[in-house]
């Protein structure tokens, strides 16, 4: 018997309860969200020409009779560093290719918005060819650009794909001899999201929006503290106009691994102003998360000493004004320059990402201290590190709780049988200590990275287990967020992760639509609910957690049942009185290991039904499903 006691609300369901957590991992923003589909548009990775093929020239072999590419540094200070200088010896002959990240994904009858930055220094170069190539080489695209300028200019043209293509490449040819500078060559579909040009990629978007997110966490993860300090995620490097944002290897550019991505940059096409724009977009609170002074401490743990840590302060101050201050001020005038002369009204920053240890929480301290003189209302998120069970987490927990830190942001990658375990963490919470959020779960098929970690069943229905946990300790879990959120299939570094991609199409993972299940059915109100008259532990393999919705007016019951044959409850209603016929949506899979994927991409996904609830039988939970039940009020 499920028996929920809904004589009061025991705690206000945040809206910010379920949202998103996203770092560019796994070529989840370049090769991803963003749509650009030049791989290394500027000639900036350490690399210079990586991305780029010149089949018939070979600078070693002196076989660079027909042209020749060349890369040239800007002179002077520029965060643009470079430019490609291409030497036409043979009309037409010579090629220039560019492969795109793992090619590029091309639909039938898609227009592409192609744009380049020219300047013709010598010769008699006319026109430029570009030609999108797909499978068996065939051309599917082209369009000619004629080129008349001897100084930079920025010149645009479309193409219309004929035939749709997963890894097509981008070829250009020339007419005419001599020499012609090149920059910032750049391809993107027209239909993005919000049709916003340049913009993000819209299946992608779109999978985000429906999960309805109460927040995005952005830009990381281990991306925000880098490698090392030089090589942080440093936000004011990622606004402004596209051209002048310096690229950085990403911290998950990696040459080993099952899957090498030494292509692996970030361009900052989506930075921080973008950021704050998606999260808009959804009606999610913007959560971002800054470096706090310490790189990745699983790399070098580099530390700037505590006397020089004013210019990450500053980032974080600078920050608040850009998100939202008045157009007067330096950083909002940059914001409103951007398009956006409203604030952004952020209410969260985060200080440090998966920190630990005394040299945190010296650094938050004197983070907190500037962020709270300046800006009492601002809610600082703290770090906790990556052992939810160890020493170190014991001692920040207590640390931050002196320090009267508002969210403390907790990671667990365990295994199901952890998550199911765990269901009850937060029952013994202080409920008048720091708020949680647990910033960074998902529960380890085999283990992190591993290509046989999957996005199995077993793990999309413990992790549902868990978050009605999370869910019954509503009081003090305010923000939650499973991560990572996406991986392309071909240029992951990271296992399991919630969306899957590849240049052409994408999917949910059956973890997606637990969290989708959860965010779409959150409620406002939670409800106090046993099983057997006793506080939930997995008791006959069932979880359990109710809320009420006062905006709809129902009681909302999700139940997950680990067990591998069918259950039976009952409900027992104490202070409502509730219809006895529900909506039970119901997500389930008969084998553990079943998943979803490119080709069955919806294998796995929620099914609604109406049904009667028989006050005598019960209602019956299919094994191993997680179950929504909504009921109206009467
Ligand atoms: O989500 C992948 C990584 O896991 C994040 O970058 C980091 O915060 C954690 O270690």
């Amino acid at each position: 018997t499920l028996e929920v006691d809904a004589s009061q609300s025991i705690a206000k369901i945040q809206p910010t309860m379920y949202g998103i957590f996203f770092e560019d991992i796994n070529f989840a923003a370049d090769g991803g969200l963003y749509a650009e589909m030049i791989k290394n548009r500027s000639f900036e990775f350490d690399e210079p020409l990586m991305g780029w093929e010149q089949p018939n020239s070979d600078r070693h072999s002196y076989n660079n009779n027909s042209g020749i590419a060349t890369i040239i540094k800007y002179s002077g200070d520029q965060t643009n560093h470079n430019y490609c200088r291409i030497t036409v010896k043979d009309d037409q002959g010579y090629k220039i290719i560019n492969q795109g990240f793992r090619g590029m994904g091309i639909h039938a009858k898609a227009v592409y918005n192609l744009s380049f930055l020219a300047a013709k220094t010598s010769g008699n170069i006319k026109e430029l060819h570009f030609k999108l190539v797909g499978k068996d080489k065939k051309e599917i695209a082209s369009t000619s650009v004629v080129v008349d300028a001897n100084d930079w200019k920025k010149y645009e043209a479309q193409l219309t794909a004929t035939a749709t293509a997963e890894k097509a490449t981008l070829e250009i040819t020339f007419s005419g001899t001599g020499e012609i500078d090149m920059d910032m060559i750049s391809l993107f579909p027209e239909d993005t999201w919000k049709q916003r040009k340049n913009g993000m990629r819209k299946d992608l978007v779109q999978l985000l929006a429906d999960m309805d997110p109460g927040f995005l966490r952005f830009p990381g993860g281990c991306i925000v503290e880098g490698r090392t300090l030089a090589k942080r995620y440093q936000w004011k490097k990622t606004v402004g106009p596209i051209e002048d944002r310096e690229i950085l290897v990403n911290r998950w550019n990696t040459e080993f691994g099952h899957r090498p991505t030494p292509d692996y940059y970030q361009s900052f096409g989506i930075g921080f102003f973008e950021y704050f724009q998606l999260a808009e977009d959804m009606g999610a609170e913007p959560l971002p998360i800054l470096s706090c002074g310490m790189a990745c401490q699983f790399n070098t743990g580099e530390l700037v000493p505590m006397e020089e840590l004013d210019p990450y302060v500053q980032d974080a101050l600078d920050l608040i004004e850009f998100a939202n201050g008045d157009v007067s001020t330096p950083w909002g005038k940059v914001r409103s320059d951007m398009g956006h002369p409203e604030p952004f009204n952020m209410k969260y920053i985060g200080v440090g990402n998966e920190q630990w240890g005394p040299d945190y929480i010296a650094r938050y301290k004197v983070f907190s201290e500037a962020i709270k003189k300046q800006y009492p209302d601002m809610i600082i998120v703290s770090g906790s590190g990556p052992f939810p069970d160890g020493d170190y987490f014991e001692y920040g927990m207590e640390a931050l709780k002196k320090l009267n830190a508002e969210i403390i942001d907790e990671h667990y990658y365990r295994s199901p049988q952890w998550f199911r375990d765990n269901a009850d963490r937060y029952d013994d919470y202080d409920r008048n200590g720091p708020k949680i959020f647990a910033g960074e779960y998902a529960a380890q098929s085999v283990a992190i990275a591993s290509p046989k970690n999957e996005n199995n069943w077993e793990c999309a229905m413990s992790e549902a287990a868990f978050m009605t946990g999370l869910e019954r300790n509503a009081e003090v879990v305010q923000l939650t967020s499973y991560a990572p959120l996406m991986a392309h299939t071909e240029g992951w570094q990271w296992t399991p992760d919630l969306i899957w991609f590849n240049n052409l199409t994408s999917y949910g993972t059956p973890n997606y639509y637990v969290q989708k299940l959860f965010a779409t059915n959150r409620g406002t109100d939670l409800m106090k609910v046993t099983i057997d008259g006793k506080k939930i532990i997995g008791q006959k393999s069932l979880y359990a957690s109710v809320v009420k919705d006062t905006e709809t007016n129902e009681m909302i019951v999700k139940v997950v049942n680990t067990l591998s044959e069918k259950n039976t409850i009952n409900f027992k209603w104490n202070g409502v009185s509730v219809a006895n016929n529900a909506t039970q949506i119901v997500l389930v899979s008969e084998g553990l290991s079943d998943v979803n994927s490119i080709s069955k991409p919806k294998n796995i996904i929620p099914k609604s039904k109406e049904i009667k609830i028989d006050a005598k039988d019960g209602v019956q939970l299919a094994p191993y499903s997680v179950n929504v039940f909504k009921l109206k009020i009467n």
